[in-house]
């Protein structure tokens, strides 16, 4: 059962696909909205929700954000952000995904929330008071960030039997989920400063010189000229084409980065374009906003104007004529290194400190200034969309502008080449951009609690609709070490995607640049991950197709097993297998609980070397790196493929 309230005018999303009738009557502050079977009161509050919690029910969702499975004890903020420090003390992360279920021990005595808003939603979920959940919503006037202003929104409050009858009631309200094609299942190499064609060639090449399977290589922003969308650089990548079309010989797909900042320069067809329709986002004065990302000075397209969006998508057809079949777009929170106002604001905020006697706190304030420019929240309240038809300051519509300009490209596909499945996927989302693309989690580092961010972080995006989806190998910021990476191979095996991606500046991770025994080891995961994929392919398409999750926490499968529920590093995944990753450095084994009798398989690469039967309940098993050990529940099977395919046959 779904029950829709809508409070005040909310501004539409477009997440929901399904029309729910609305009750005739909201009720007003501190009463109550509903009582829950068995469990708490949702009651309204001035600015949001407010129920209380007992001990033992679990907090599932929230999609991307950090911290573990059960949400309880922190307090998240769905806001877009370019955030690169996914420290547990973060908020946000790049979407927002306002999905929450409250779990009680009783399977059937479970309840899901969607709060569908644009704009700022803070989950305080026990932090303030640990058997209360409060949820409380930015104004929508934005001007303050006191919270206390009138509520608009729709709430949704789903109840089901089950946890994961809710999320699927929750998944029929908001649509189906993207299905990406089944190369994108293969391995893939990426890494920020592949800065010529003859770069990619080698990377390519010593890849396949050394066996080590490849399906798709990815271009960032160094294959652009002067990093400007839909542009190839002339000196570096001049033979494109040719490289597109040899790379496909070889059985790679190349799969190029688009950024949401547009260079503004004249002479630059897509800028002049947006400047003569007026497709850009305007300041308060209706110029075009100016902002600084990666080509210096830009401009933003109006990706909620539809007018400006169709302009925007039908870009992506230069490279589509290329023969390119896979993008993946970035910093469309929008991230902003700075705005033109900002910077003049700074500078001079700085010119008065010049003949100032620092003390302790002048020179805090002074070494804040220059920390304070980029994604600055004054920055996203001067700049101005035109959504149907409507002037709206960007702060009241900032989480959906990342999921708009995804969709602006996943619909002109649909236009320009309605027979291909193109790979797509973005880096920032709102709920509803899961029926147009995938996501990937972002520039984490090269932590191991990144690497167990990366596992937990899985089930709660499934259960938001965001199935394709995978995180940065090896962690994407600060040097990897060879075990980091064979055990974030040995989970990254089983996620939709498989992307080995490195920010400047580090150490290469590229497989062939480690030691020989490491780089057999790893070698050989990512082979079994070959042998995986008919397994892992149809788990997936099934998912997305039935509105299910294709990872789960074991607490969904066994709700009403006490031992199963506190499980926070253990997955189900389709549904014959649980997986128990290695995320501890030095590590030789880990406990495992197993929820039923199963069968163990234990791979050594891509080689079955192992079948032992397991009766329920804890043991101790050994996980020496360059093994893996995969569950099966009775009564399943785990078809695997041959060994030995160095690419995904199509
Ligand atoms: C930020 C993205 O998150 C990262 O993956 C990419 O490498 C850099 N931008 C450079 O384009």
């Amino acid at each position: 059962m779904i029950r829709r309230f809508t409070f005040g005018n909310p501004i539409p999303t477009e997440a929901v696909v399904l029309n729910i009738e609305k009750r005739k009557a909201v009720p007003p502050i501190d009463e109550s909205i509903a009582v829950m079977d068995g469990m708490a009161e949702i009651k309204r509050t001035v600015n949001g929700f407010i129920m209380k919690m007992r001990d033992e029910d679990i907090v599932y969702g929230l999609g991307e954000n950090v911290r573990g499975i059960n949400k309880r004890g922190w307090v998240y903020e769905s806001n877009n952000s370019d955030e690169p420090k996914h420290e547990e003390t973060r908020k946000s992360l790049y979407g927002s995904h306002n999905f929450i279920v409250i779990a009680g021990e009783k399977p059937s005595e479970n309840y899901g929330l969607f709060i569908d808003t644009p704009g700022k939603v803070r989950f305080d979920i026990g932090y303030s008071k640990y058997d209360e959940l409060k949820i409380e919503v930015i104004p929508a006037d934005g001007d303050s960030e006191d919270y206390t202003s009138e509520l608009n929104l729709d709430l949704y409050i789903i109840e089901e039997d089950t946890v994961l009858k809710t999320v699927k009631s929750f998944r029929g309200l908001v649509g189906k989920s993207y299905i990406a094609p089944k190369w994108a299942f293969g391995y893939g190499q990426s890494r920020w400063s592949y800065m010529s064609s003859d770069e990619v060639r080698e990377v390519v090449k010593k890849h396949r010189d050394n066996h080590i399977p490849l399906d798709s290589l990815y271009l960032d922003i160094d294959y652009m000229d002067d990093f400007m969308d839909f542009t190839t650089n002339p000196d570096t990548f001049a033979d494109f084409k040719e490289l597109v079309e040899d790379m496909r010989k070889e059985h790679i797909h190349l799969v190029p980065i688009i950024d949401a900042g547009v260079k503004a320069k004249e002479g630059y067809k897509v800028y002049d374009e947006g400047v003569q329709n007026g497709y850009f986002c305007k300041d308060e004065n209706g110029e075009d906003f100016l902002v600084g990302v990666w080509p210096g000075k830009c401009v933003l397209p109006d990706m909620l104007n539809d007018e400006a969006r169709a302009w925007f998508g039908n870009w992506y057809k230069v490279l589509l004529d290329l023969g390119i079949d896979g993008f993946w777009n970035d910093m469309n929170e929008p991230a902003l290194f700075y705005s033109e106002k900002r910077l003049k604001k700074v500078f001079d905020e700085i010119g008065e400190y010049k003949n100032k006697n620092l003390d302790v706190n002048t020179f805090f304030e002074f070494s804040e200034l220059a920390g304070s420019i980029a994604n600055n929240p004054e920055d996203y309240k001067s700049f101005y969309h035109n959504y149907k038809g409507q002037k709206i300051r960007h702060d009241k519509v900032h989480n959906l502008f990342g999921y708009y300009m995804t969709r602006s490209a996943s619909e002109a596909f649909k236009r320009l080449v309605p027979d291909k499945n193109i790979l797509m996927y973005s880096r920032s989302s709102y709920i509803g951009m899961h029926r147009y693309a995938g996501i990937w989690q972002g520039d984490n580092r090269a932590f191991w609690s990144h690497l167990l961010m990366n596992i937990q972080m899985m089930p709660s995006l499934n259960m938001c609709g965001f199935l394709y989806t995978g995180a940065d190998l090896g962690g994407f910021g600060d040097d990897t070490t060879s075990d980091l990476m064979i055990r974030w191979l040995s989970f990254g095996i089983f996620t939709p995607l498989m992307r080995n991606h490195s920010a400047r500046g580090t150490r290469r991770q590229e497989v062939y640049q480690f030691d020989s025994k490491s780089m057999d080891m790893m070698s050989g995961i990512i082979s079994l991950r070959y042998r995986l994929i008919p397994y892992l392919y149809d788990a997936y398409t099934k998912a997305c197709e039935q509105d299910e999750m294709m990872f789960r926490p074991l607490g969904m499968d066994y709700p009403s097993d006490k031992d199963a529920r506190r499980v926070e590093d253990q997955l189900m995944i389709g549904d014959a297998i649980m997986v128990s990753p290695v995320y501890t450095q030095n590590a030789t084994g880990r406990s495992v609980y197993i929820p039923e009798n199963m069968t163990m398989l234990r791979f050594k690469g891509a080689e079955l070397v192992e079948e032992t039967s397991l009766t329920k309940g804890h043991t101790f098993i050994d996980m020496p790196l360059g093994e893996v050990c995969i569950f099966v529940r009775e009564g399943k099977e785990l078809k695997l493929a041959d060994a030995g395919a160095e690419y995904v046959e199509e």
